[in-house]
């Protein structure tokens, strides 16, 4: 009996590590190969919390959240806030928020200034609304309606015409990651859609890692992987335009939470987080906002 107890325990023991090991994150094996020697300046730059509302909230939906987050954070000075809404909640959320210290982004844009595209929005259509940001190439957008970075490439340069941030986004899937090749696929997501770009542009866009695996699944990487990966591309960026590397944001994205934080935060390449689910509710992002407190 006591034996048979023994083999249960280690068999529960057995499972439960290896659950954990799947989920929580691969070993980072990929990552330490690579010396990442390359030191920035973090306090430099303004951190910035972005929450990414994707497809959720009608206006008033939409109104009743930012009116209690706008108050929750108005003593915040130190973090830029931003939120992405639904395109048809933007401009009444850029009347709520004019007066505040709460910026306002579109989730997408189409490269083309005017003209017969059913269905798609222009830069300047989005900068009408009020918008200073606009997100690029977001995994589901890659996923779901075929963007590439050929296209991601297009999109940054309308956007930067029309005087529009852009926050692009680059990660790997889940399959590039168990192959391996994390490194390649931010290599290429960075080489060929942030190609061309003058200093200027190149300065002041904002890139955000998005491992596509730990988005929406409540686990988010190690803190440790994302530090990794957010100086790999800083080096990358260094290589392609030189100074602009020190000076760009590079948020992370994926199940980050008020827990979790301020763990990513420490970090010396981490300058902010993009926050999807944790952001949809008033007091769960204005905690993660605050996460310095
Ligand atoms: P979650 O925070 O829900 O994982 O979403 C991340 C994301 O996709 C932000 O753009």
């Amino acid at each position: 009996m006591k034996r048979l107890i023994i083999v249960a325990v280690f068999f529960v023991f057995t499972m439960l590590s290896c659950a954990v090991g799947k989920s929580v994150i691969k070993p980072d094996s990929d990552i330490s190969a690579i010396k990442t020697n390359y030191h920035s300046d973090k306090t430099s730059r303004k951190m910035l919390m972005a929450g990414n509302w994707k497809m959720n909230k009608t206006v008033s939906e939409s109104l009743s959240v930012i009116k209690t987050l706008k108050k929750a954070v108005s003593d915040v000075k130190d973090v830029e806030i931003l939120i992405f809404p639904s395109y048809t909640a933007l401009q009444a959320i850029n009347n709520e928020t004019k007066d505040s210290n709460i910026n306002i982004g579109a989730q997408n844009l189409f490269w083309e200034t005017k003209g017969a595209f059913t269905g798609e929005i222009s830069p300047a259509m989005i900068k009408d609304t009020g918008c200073s940001y606009v997100l690029i190439g977001h995994s589901e957008r890659r996923q779901y309606f075929d963007e590439t970075d050929e296209t991601v490439n297009k999109k940054i340069k309308a956007a930067m015409t029309e005087g529009l941030i852009p926050i692009v986004c680059i990660g790997e899937t889940l399959e590039e990651m168990e192959t391996n090749v994390t490194f390649q696929v931010i290599e290429k997501h960075m080489k060929e859609g942030l190609a061309g770009l003058t200093t200027e542009q190149a300065t002041s866009l904002v890139i955000a890692y998005e491992p596509v695996w730990a988005v929406g699944t409540g686990i988010p990487v190690t803190p440790n992987h994302a530090q990794e990966v957010h100086a790999f591309i800083r080096k990358v960026y260094a290589k392609m335009y030189k100074e602009a590397a020190d000076k760009i944001r590079i948020l992370y994205g994926a199940s980050v939470n008020p827990e979790n934080v301020s763990a990513f935060m420490k970090k010396p390449d981490i300058d902010g987080c993009l926050v999807g689910k944790a952001s949809l509710e008033a007091e769960s992002f204005s905690k993660l906002i605050k996460y310095s407190k």
